[in-house]
Order: C-alpha cells, then structure tokens, then sequence
C-alpha cells in the first residue's frame, strides 16, 4: 500500500469510529494536513448527521465548508467530544510532534477542548523517541533571534523556516538534533521560552487514541 492509502484507511477508520456518537448538536474537532484532509472528505458523507466543525486552521475550514459542514468559531461552542487529527511523529504513549504543516497553535486549542483526542497516521510516523522530526516552534516574529539563542542553550538547532507565515500572523522555527526523551519537560521548557506562542509536542495532552495505518490494516493503540 503506499503511503496515501494508509492515510485514507486511518482516516475512513477514524469516521467510523466517531460516527456512532454523532449527535444532530455534535460538533466535531477537525485537524490539518493531508490525513486530516481524507478525514475531511470521508466526514462529508455523514454531514446531514452532525451540527458542524470547528477547524484547527484556515485550509481545513475552506475543505469542510468546500463539503457543505458548517464551520463554528471555537468560542461559540459549548464542547467538542472529538478532535481528529494527523501527526509529524507519535510515540507509544501516543506523545506527539505536530506542526509540520504549521498548524500547531490552533491544533492544541481544538485538542485542549475536545474530550477525546484522535490522531490517524500512517506507519512511518510511529517512532521509539520523538525527535527525528524537526520540531516546530510557534514564534513572534519580534522574538525570532532571542527565541533561537534560548533553543540553543537547550541543545537544539534552531531553524527559521523561510516564508511560513501562521494563521495567527506568527513565523515558525524547526528545533532539529533535540534530545526529547522527555517530551513533557521539553514541551513546557520550550513554551518558557517570553516570544514562543506555543510548540508542536502534544505530551501533556498526548492523543487518547491512536489509529495507525500498517500493511497488515489499521491499528487501534491503545
Ligand atoms: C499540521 C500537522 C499535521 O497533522 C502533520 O504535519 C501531519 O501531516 P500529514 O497528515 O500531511 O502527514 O501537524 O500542522
């Protein structure tokens, strides 16, 4: 299978996971990126079932109102019960990286709200450490330089990636060759950092579900 038909089948696993909860007030938490966006397209079929989405970024919420799902500003909802969403790298405590699509900020606020956090990924992204990934970094442009020196006193090498702007106006820095062996300890160092918006480890609040997409089918870890 290649590596887009493992998505597709995560994706397709993760509707069907969700759709005996759908509620005509549901509203689902939809993540960014490739994964997210086959997600996106196979909710579609079920969009007379649920109210609509709140989107962790500007491309998701063109896709799902592209489908017809009405998309709600995140404030003028009361809960989310699932958020679905890709990752750059999971760990088997279902720590991740994210940001590889520079959606990170606004994936943690959707992840933070939902009671139940679903991520879909293929097989490649399943590691023993985080870290193989460059990690984003969510950063006020004026701190660009301040924020890299401080990523050096933590031994990563810090990487300012050219012409990203955010969604929230904000640039993004790839912290490469970072020791994450602890993911908790690093993620809140990083976001002590005055001039950091946030990073993209999910290990505080790590993912409640893993579904991973392998030759052999889709895995459901736990
Ligand atoms: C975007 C993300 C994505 O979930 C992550 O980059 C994975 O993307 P893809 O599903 O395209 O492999 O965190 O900010």
């Amino acid at each position: 299978m290649t590596q887009d038909e493992l998505k597709k089948a995560v994706a397709k696993a993760a509707v069907d996971y969700i759709a005996p909860h759908l509620q005509s007030d549901s509203i689902v938490g939809v993540g960014t990126g490739s994964t997210a966006n086959f997600f996106i397209d196979y909710l579609a079929e079920l969009k007379n079932e649920f109210e609509g989405a709140v989107a962790s970024s500007e491309a998701t919420a063109d896709r799902l109102k592209g489908h017809g799902i009405p998309v709600y500003d995140l404030n003028s909802v009361a809960e989310i019960e699932f958020y679905v969403d890709g990752a750059d790298e999971s760990n088997e405590r279902l720590e991740l990286i994210k940001g590889g699509g520079a959606a990170l900020t606004r994936e943690k606020i959707v992840a933070a709200v939902a009671k139940t956090f679903v991520c879909i990924a293929d097989e490649s992204k399943m590691v023993g450490v985080l870290g193989n990934f460059p990690l984003p970094v969510e950063v006020i442009p004026m701190a660009r330089s301040h924020v890299g020196r401080e990523i050096v006193k933590l031994g990563g090498d810090p990487v300012y990636r050219e012409g990203v702007v955010t969604d929230n106006g904000n640039i993004i820095i790839d912290v490469h060759n970072m020791d994450i062996s602890r993911p908790i300890h690093i993620e809140e160092q990083l976001n002590n950092i005055v001039g950091v918006v946030t990073n993209g480890l999910f290990a505080r609040r790590a993912a409640d579900l893993l579904l991973l997409g392998t030759k052999d089918g889709v895995k459901s870890i736990p």
